[in-house]
């Protein structure tokens, strides 16, 4: 979600020194279709089926290890709700500790990590565990400050007994969870033999963990249980890049206050005889209805929420939200509400991203690619956001010849009565099964498809076409944004707004620059690096393409405008220029 610039920027201050470690992180997969996979892999002794998953299983498609979002969604909360988060000390001992909590019930799945101390999350085989957990948790006292007695399944342990020696070596692990840095990740890509293995490190390197998801829907549960206590029957999903399948670590946490299952909504009065309605508050409109819900939530956050600090309500944005960091997950969390079309956007980004593994790892690599150049930015501004980013792989992935995915009209053609769905009159249907639907052998490696990538938006015509995924090709733009990205499910909205025609420019500079890279054999061909070699290798490849000092030239077009061009960038111009000739020909 957007936010104002200040508080970015506090953020970014105050989770500069968060650093999240995980232990059990599941061996990530070396191959593209085990690492596309990493949301929905069982681990340990997981046995929960959801119970509602019965009722959609036709939109898994089991047999290629692919999920529905709905099923997704279902199997990890329920894991959640069966979940502890406690506070450890740094010389917790692992066995002791597990021991302990083990008289409450089988422990299926625990993991440690730091995050302004080390937290363990532990999550139980069954619900009534974690109840008889909490029937002995004591509320502090003792201190000269006071506690406001609202219980949840935040916990710090305490160990009051003798110094136990065998403490440092108790063999627990903390494994870092944020991504590398940047120049680690350029030495680790150089390292690898060729361009497509360098994309699926990359991917591996940044998607979000097992452990990471796992730690999300906790702290979405957790705070179900401040909303619970206003909607008892309310969910809280999270929506976004932390399910869509592009998340990176360290991204934001976007939430929704789900109101919509309260039961009693669907229940029709009879046509005669006698019935029953609720007496509720009205408002002026759903807006106003959102916004004052969030506000009260907000204010039981701040007031209530253990561990949730910085709490700001940004109630008059056009979508209605509550920030605030979650301390002990490390988390910027945005909570919205009513804000459906952004969970069908999220769905819609799932399913593209599990039809073809090369979806995932092109716009990991983009997105990775965009950040280091600064085309994306975490503060608001003028810059391309990461929702649009993908927006744009995707069109360029469905203007491939054959093309890889299809379009949002097709999905929307192939659709069953089941996904029918219209959000505040828009038409948000598309087919949810993957069964339906038919792909084209399209074999290009990752490598040809970034190359080419760059080479698209290098010669995009933004000046007069607006990209548009619902129809899979471009069209004339409606207005005169320098970019024109057509929301796919408002489709009388632009997502890329915000942009400005210098960040524009920027962008379409480093296009150009990073397609003429590729085409250099000195880019583009291993440098001897080796895998498993001392020292630090030579940057190639995509490593190349990350290098800041290749851009550094790259500033706005007044200035380029006033300097002349290198004989770099007119010599790309040329080439790529002789390359649409032959194309056409
Ligand atoms: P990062 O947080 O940057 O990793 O990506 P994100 O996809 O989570 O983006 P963000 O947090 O900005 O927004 C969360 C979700 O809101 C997106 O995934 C979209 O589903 C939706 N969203 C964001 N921006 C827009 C927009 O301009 N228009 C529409 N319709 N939806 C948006
Ligand atoms: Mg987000």
């Amino acid at each position: 979600m957007r936010i104002c610039a200040s508080f970015r920027k506090t953020m970014a201050s105050s989770f500069a020194v968060c650093r999240l470690h995980m232990r059990g992180r599941a061996s990530l997969a070396k191959c593209l279709q085990k690492t596309d996979a990493f949301l929905h892999r069982s681990i340990g002794t997981d046995v929960v089926i959801a119970r509602a998953e019965a009722t959609r299983s036709d939109e898994s498609d089991e047999k290629n290890g692919r999920k529905s979002l709905h099923t997704l969604h279902m199997e990890r909360r329920e894991q959640a709700e069966r979940s502890v988060l406690i506070s450890c000390q740094s010389s917790t001992n692992e066995k002791k500790f597990l021991k302990y909590l083990s008289k409450h019930g089988e422990i299926n799945k625990y993991f440690f990590y730091e995050s302004y101390g080390v937290y363990a999350v532990v999550e139980f085989a069954n619900q009534e565990s974690v109840t008889s957990l909490l029937e002995g948790v004591a509320i502090p006292g003792g201190s000269h400050e006071s506690a406001v007695p609202f219980k949840s399944r935040l916990l710090s342990l305490r160990n009051l007994g003798s110094v136990d020696s065998s403490n440092q070596v108790s063999g627990r692990q903390c494994q870092p969870q944020t991504t590398i840095p940047i120049n680690e990740l350029i030495k680790r890509l150089s390292r690898e033999e060729s361009i497509d293995k360098q994309i699926s490190s990359l991917t591996e390197a940044y998607q979000l963990t097992e452990e990471n998801s796992r730690l999300r829907f906790l702290v979405c549960s957790l705070l179900k249980d401040i909303a619970t206590a206003y909607f008892p029957e309310c969910t809280i999903k999270p929506f976004g890049s932390s399910v869509n399948g592009f998340g990176k670590l360290g991204c934001d946490l976007d939430m929704l206050l789900d109101l919509d299952s309260i039961s009693g909504r669907n229940v029709k009065l009879p046509k005669s005889g006698l019935s029953l309605e609720y007496q509720m508050k009205r408002a002026n409109s759903e807006r106003a209805v959102t916004q004052s819900i969030l506000s009260v939530i907000g204010e039981c956050v701040d007031q209530f929420g253990p561990g949730c600090v910085g709490v700001q309500k940004i109630l008059n944005a056009r979508c209605p939200l509550v920030r605030f960091a979650h301390q002990p997950s490390g988390f910027q969390c945005d909570l919205t509400a009513n804000n459906r079309v952004a969970m069908k956007s999220t769905e819609l980004l799932y399913l593209y991203g599990e039809l073809d593994p090369r979806v995932r790892s092109l716009v990991f690599t983009v997105r990775c690619w965009a950040r280091a150049h600064g085309v994306t930015s975490s503060i608001p501004g003028a810059w391309i956001t990461n929702f649009s980013l993908t927006v744009m792989v995707l069109f360029f992935l469905q203007r491939r010849s054959p093309p890889i995915i299809p379009t949002l009209d097709h999905l929307r053609d192939l659709a069953g009565p089941a996904d029918k769905s219209v959000i505040e009159g828009n038409d948000c249907t598309f087919v949810s099964d993957f069964n339906k639907i038919q792909l084209q052998s399209n074999t290009e490696t990752l490598e040809q498809l970034l190359g080419e990538f760059f080479e698209f938006y290098a010669t995009f015509p933004f000046s007069r076409m607006s990209i548009n995924i619902r129809k899979g090709k471009e069209q004339n733009k409606p207005e005169v944004a320098p970019l024109h990205i057509q929301n796919p499910f408002e489709t009388s909205l632009n997502v890329s707004k915000n942009v400005n025609a210098s960040q524009l420019d920027r962008f379409v500079a480093l296009c150009q620059e990073s397609a003429w890279l590729l085409q250099q054999s000195e880019t583009s061909t291993p440098r001897g690096g080796g895998a498993g070699g001392e020292g630090a290798p030579t940057p190639w490849g995509l490593a190349t393409l990350l290098l800041p000092s290749q851009v550094a030239g790259i500033k706005s077009r007044k200035k380029r405008r006033r300097e002349p061009a290198s004989e770099r960038i007119k010599g790309l111009l040329e080439s790529l220029k002789n390359k649409n000739q032959l194309k056409k020909s």
